[in-house]
Parts: structure tokens; C-alpha cells; sequence
């Protein structure tokens, strides 16, 4: 199983149904505070739509097409981060991330990114990486900026979340 230790607290392992009924309860137990950003998690009700979405990121997986890790922090679930997409072709992949809000202000997601961005050099000779933040999330946009991604543009009501509409900014980093 695709497992890796980030740092002394942190370690990323591929996401696979054990992780099933975890994380379902993470997500239900931030419910409130991941709705506001991210449109998915309405849609989660059960541990059983939690395992299919597993299952679904396992196949674009397995077809290089995608990679779904669970974070751990001190051996307890701690939030998820993935290549939502991965682009062999034109050598790039999407990131996309969050953590349970008790973990949040500890340094873990900017770390993680970091390591799941020589995962994407390292196994798949990526050589852009893109992350997409919405301009009101100041937390989510800190990643990239953290990290040395450049700001390329906005995306002008790129997502609904609830009533609201958002602007995506995108940001993107090349290693040659
Ligand atoms: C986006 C999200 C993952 C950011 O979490 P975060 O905890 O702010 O990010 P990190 O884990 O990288 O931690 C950074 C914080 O830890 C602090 N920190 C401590 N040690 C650190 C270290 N070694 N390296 C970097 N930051 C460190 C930073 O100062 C920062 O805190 P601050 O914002 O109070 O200054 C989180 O807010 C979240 O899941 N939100 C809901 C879902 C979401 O918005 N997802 C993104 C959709 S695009």
C-alpha cells in the first residue's frame, strides 16, 4: 500500500475502503465547517457513499489518473489530499486537500502538499502542479502561496457552494 512519512507527525497513505467508516466520520464530525467550502460533502450521508467514493478514486488510480491519500497526524485520521487529476499527457496534476478543523494551524497541509508534489515528480515526471483555491478562502489560498505557486488567474464564478457563488483563484507551480 502507498504509504509515506512525511514528517516526524505526518504520514500519507493511500486512500482504500478500511479507511472507509474514518473517514466518514471525520467529514461528519466537520460537517458545518467543510460546507462552507467544499460542494461534496452534502452529498456524503453515508459511510457507504464515503466507500463508493473510495472505490472511484481507486480506479482512476490504478489508471494513473488520479490519487486519493488520507492524512495521518499522530496516527489519527486528519483530513485528505489528492491529485483530484492527473494529466500524463501534458505532465500535470490538480491538487486538492482539506483537514478536520482540529488539526488546522499546525503546519500539516503545506507539508503534506509539499511531499505529495515529489510523489507527483518522482512517480509520475509531473512538471506542473495547479492548485485552485475560492478568493475568500484565505487559509486554503495561504498553500500555495506558502509554497512558491504563482497566481495565473481567476476563474469568475467558478463554483456554487450553497447560495454562494465563488471565484476560483489558480494558482500554478513549474519544476522543469
Ligand atoms: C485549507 C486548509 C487545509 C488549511 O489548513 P491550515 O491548517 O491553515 O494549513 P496548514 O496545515 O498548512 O497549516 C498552516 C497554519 O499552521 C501554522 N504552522 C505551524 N507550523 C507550521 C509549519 N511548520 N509550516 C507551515 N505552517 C505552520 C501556520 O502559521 C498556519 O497558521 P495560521 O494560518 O494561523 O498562520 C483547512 O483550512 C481546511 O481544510 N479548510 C476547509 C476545506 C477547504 O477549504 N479546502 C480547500 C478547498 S480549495
Amino acid at each position: 500500500m502507498f504509504s509515506r512519512q512525511v514528517n516526524e507527525s505526518s504520514r500519507l497513505c493511500l486512500t482504500v475502503p478500511q479507511f472507509a467508516d474514518d473517514l466518514f466520520a471525520l467529514t461528519q464530525r466537520n460537517r458545518e465547517y467543510l460546507q462552507a467550502w467544499l460542494p461534496w460533502v452534502d452529498k456524503v450521508k453515508t459511510p457507504q457513499d464515503t466507500r463508493d467514493f473510495i472505490i472511484e478514486q481507486l480506479s482512476k488510480f490504478v489508471l494513473s489518473e488520479a490519487l486519493h491519500a488520507c492524512i495521518f497526524y499522530d496516527g489519527l485520521l486528519a483530513g485528505a489530499l489528492a491529485y483530484n487529476c492527473i494529466d500524463l499527457q501534458n505532465r500535470s496534476g490538480h491538487i486538492g486537500y482539506w483537514l478536520g478543523q482540529d488539526f488546522q494551524g499546525k503546519g500539516i497541509m503545506t507539508e503534506c502538499v509539499k511531499d505529495l508534489i515529489r510523489v507527483g515528480q518522482d512517480y509520475y515526471q509531473l512538471e506542473r502542479f495547479e492548485i485552485r483555491c475560492a478568493a475568500k478562502n484565505a487559509r486554503s489560498r495561504a498553500i500555495p502561496e506558502r509554497l512558491g505557486f504563482e497566481m495565473e488567474g481567476t476563474i469568475r464564478r467558478a463554483e456554487k457552494v450553497h447560495d454562494h457563488w465563488y471565484d476560483h483563484i489558480v494558482y500554478g507551480k513549474l519544476v522543469a
